[in-house]
């Protein structure tokens, strides 16, 4: 028998308040739980052409923006080789992956998240064709897209979820994450604008970055804050609490970059541009009192957090910012992957 179709997901980035920072023991388990908003926007657009039968060899072949990349193509073999324990049909298929993100490269976007998302979404749409079942659930889907990367395991859901044990949470869990319910109408229509500085390509791969936490000397610091941030961002998005959440995120971004300095070799990621916008921002809210955080990934690029109502203000304060940047991209809170195409046909 051979099975054969196109299919076709889009899978938006995140963005984490509580950082996923540093690996423990295991095939890709995190040192401690996060956090993180799904955005909506931004996204990769991923289709898979595929055919499956007993008498095909492997074969894959990946396009990104139009032209083959070798090298993201490897890593999709080593990745496809670790989900073939849940997929044995893998070894049997040709697969013609076609990817593309609607954002800019290097903006401070995580496109790791977006891009691994969007293909477990693909892969796990194809087995259930193959095995001619049920579709597979969040759980099976996020956990195939952590072990592509970590935050990728966030994408597959939202506006909000949760990766990591943690006492706090009890349906949380290092193999996938989870969506958190019960948050506050303000958060669930989160605006994110990202205030890109530099688009450089990263200077460090986050596999090193998180390396540099094995050996790091706040290590075990860092897991009792991740919790202890963990337990106040909760707090923060059950009740609306506004004055908490910034608290909690400015707290999470500078730790993160603060780790990332401490480590051996330090490791700095901001720009002189990041600092000017971080101070701006500050001294525009203690002038204004308008509710707005900053947050950042592995790199110099600031995500602005406000509730909707806000827009109006926050805009003005971009626009009138002496310290200049290189592009704005507005973003929000969004819902997840969304499936494009499913053409498929056995004979
Ligand atoms: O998923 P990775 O390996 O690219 O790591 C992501 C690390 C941060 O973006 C800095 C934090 C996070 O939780 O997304």
């Amino acid at each position: 028998m051979t099975i054969k179709g196109n299919i076709q997901y889009s899978s938006p980035s995140n963005i984490a308040i509580i950082k996923y920072w540093g690996k423990a023991e295991g095939e890709q388990i995190p040192m401690n739980p996060s956090v993180s908003m799904t955005l909506d926007h931004c996204r990769s657009f991923t289709s898979v052409q595929y055919e499956v039968s007993k008498e095909i060899r492997p074969e894959t072949a990946l396009f990104f923006e139009g032209h083959r990349a070798e090298e993201v193509e490897e890593k999709t073999k080593t990745w496809l080789k670790k989900i073939s324990s849940f997929f044995p049909w893998i070894h049997n298929s040709r697969l013609h992956i076609e990817t593309r993100n609607n954002f800019p490269h290097s903006a401070g976007i995580a496109s790791s998240a977006s891009g691994m998302s969007a293909l477990a979404m693909c892969i796990t749409g194809i087995d259930r064709h193959v095995r001619d079942g049920q579709p597979s659930g969040p759980n099976i889907q996020s956990h195939v897209a952590r072990l592509g990367s970590g935050s990728a395991s966030r994408s597959v859901m939202g506006p909000w979820a949760m990766w990591g044990h943690s006492a706090i949470n009890p349906a949380a869990d290092n193999e996938y994450a989870v969506a958190l319910k019960d948050i506050h109408q303000d958060f669930n229509t989160l605006c994110d604008t990202i205030i890109v500085v530099d688009n450089s390509p990263k200077s460090v791969s986050s596999r090193a970055g998180h390396a540099l936490m094995n050996d790091h000397p706040w290590r075990f610091g860092r897991i009792a804050q991740a919790e202890s941030n963990l337990e106040l961002l909760f707090r923060a998005l059950q009740k609306g609490d506004w004055p908490l959440f910034e608290q909690v995120t400015e707290n999470e971004a500078l730790s993160l970059h603060a780790l990332m300095l401490a480590s051996r070799g330090g490791m700095m990621l901001w720009k002189g541009k990041t600092v000017e916008w971080m101070h701006y921002l500050r001294e525009q809210r203690e002038k204004t009192g308008i509710q707005m955080a900053f947050t950042l990934d592995a790199g110099a690029n600031i995500h602005l957090l406000y509730p909707y109502k806000e827009k109006e203000r926050v805009t003005d304060v971009l626009e009138q910012s002496p310290v200049d940047f290189t592009d704005l991209i507005h973003d929000q809170a969004g819902p997840g992957p969304e499936k494009l195409l499913d053409d498929h046909e056995k004979h």
